[in-house]
């Protein structure tokens, strides 16, 4: 063995000794690029957060601090950034203290601030939560001028600052257009790195037709959220099986509901938390997110698919709209690459259902693109 070795790099060589002798007539590249693969400790994954002051926020931080993201052997350095307003640089500081008594051994470190730059400085991932919320009586418009000033600065910051293989996820509603924004103002990264989330809205179908069914959640598998993040989104089960079997077979006494109030309930379903706990769902979308990302970075479960807001290029093959974020299902190939699932066969029903949702993204985006250009 040779003396030079130490440490991991060494142990590396005794088990290349035992396992595979033949590889020391190979070139010594290949011991490297093993050792690279399989021995050195893994880089720590920087993710930069931003609205990490609010309560999605503060329900997230644990779930990517203890490894529930990005597998349990990953580091992770934390990168929030949230408004530069007393109260809320007073909270960051308190977030910070219970993150250091929390007992994560995978945050390597945290840093907060309040400049989108030192955020994204190197970040692997993005998660974009801060947007401006509509209040009573506000206009669309001014909603989508708020959004628009806070996701092209976001974008810009991605642009000057995140790895250029960066993956970005927005949160912060109007989650498709502000995600489209954004992509808009970050032209170096590939739009395939960009994608606004629609998991909550399919883990919502999915909890509620395994309700439904009386059985536990992994046996419900490959429910569909079509389009926008809103009220016209299309909760699709069509395509949905329950161990094994067509939802629409398991549940045949229930075609009814599924038809009706089951897609009005996962429209809904946002605003009837609202109603019920006077803030908008904050656990489910930590968790959603959690999911999202996870799937995205380490591999869609095998034989399943789960629903992302994807960037259209003419060639989905269900006939939408070019240029827009619209969710469909996909499968993630653990590389932090997605496919969309295509030749899923589409009925009468459901086309309309798709089309009206497409409608809505393309009304956002052309209110975006003029207030972009004034
Ligand atoms: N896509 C989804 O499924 C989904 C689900 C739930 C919530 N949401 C949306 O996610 C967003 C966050 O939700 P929340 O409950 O955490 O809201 P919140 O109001 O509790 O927190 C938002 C945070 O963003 C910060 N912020 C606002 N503008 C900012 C900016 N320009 N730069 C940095 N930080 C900024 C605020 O100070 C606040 O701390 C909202 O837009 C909400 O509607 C989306």
């Amino acid at each position: 063995m040779c003396s030079c070795l130490s440490g991991i790099p060494a142990l590396y060589e005794s088990f290349r000794q035992i396992f595979n002798p033949e590889s020391s007539k190979g070139s010594p590249n290949a011991h490297e690029a093993y050792y690279n693969r399989f021995i050195q400790p893994k880089k720590p994954i920087r993710v930069a957060i931003t609205g990490v002051a609010g309560q999605i926020g503060y329900a997230l931080l644990p779930m990517i601090a203890n490894g529930d993201m990005f597998g349990p052997d990953q580091e992770v350095i934390i990168q929030g950034v949230d408004l530069p307003i007393d109260q809320v640089k007073e909270n960051l500081k308190g977030i910070n203290m219970e993150l250091e008594d929390g007992y994560y051994p995978l945050l390597k470190r945290v840093i907060f601030t309040t400049d989108p730059n030192v955020a994204f400085k190197d970040a692997d991932v993005g998660i974009l939560l801060g947007a401006f919320p509509r209040k009573q009586g506000m206009e669309r418009k001014d909603l989508m001028e708020k959004n628009i000033s806070i996701f092209k600065q976001m974008g810009s910051a991605i642009e000057a600052n995140a790895s250029k293989d960066c993956k970005i996820l927005v949160v912060g509603n109007p989650a498709n257009t502000n995600c489209l924004v954004c992509s808009t103002y970050a032209p170096s990264i590939p739009k395939a790195n960009f994608s606004a989330l629609t998991r909550l809205d399919h883990n919502r179908a999915r909890g509620q037709v395994a309700l439904k069914a009386g059985v536990n959640l992994e046996r419900v598998k490959n429910v569909i959220i079509w389009g926008n993040h809103s009220s016209t989104q299309y909760p699709d089960v069509c395509h949905g099986q329950i161990d094994g079997k067509p939802v629409e077979s398991v549940l045949a006494g229930d075609k009814a509901w599924l038809k009706g109030p089951f897609i009005e309930m996962i429209q809904k379903r946002g605003a009837a938390i609202i109603n019920a706990r006077k803030a908008s769902s904050a656990l489910s979308a930590a968790r959603a997110i959690t999911n999202h990302i996870h799937d995205w970075i380490v591999g869609s479960a095998p034989g399943e698919w789960v629903s992302m807001a994807v960037h259209t290029d003419g060639t989905d093959g269900y006939g939408i709209e070019k240029g827009l974020m619209y969710s469909f299902p996909v499968v993630c190939k653990g590389n932090g690459s997605w496919d969309i699932v295509k030749g899923l066969p589409i009925d009468g029903f459901s086309r309309d259902k798709m089309k009206a949702t497409e409608s809505e993204l393309i009304e956002e985006r052309e209110l975006a693109m003029e207030i972009v250009k004034n």
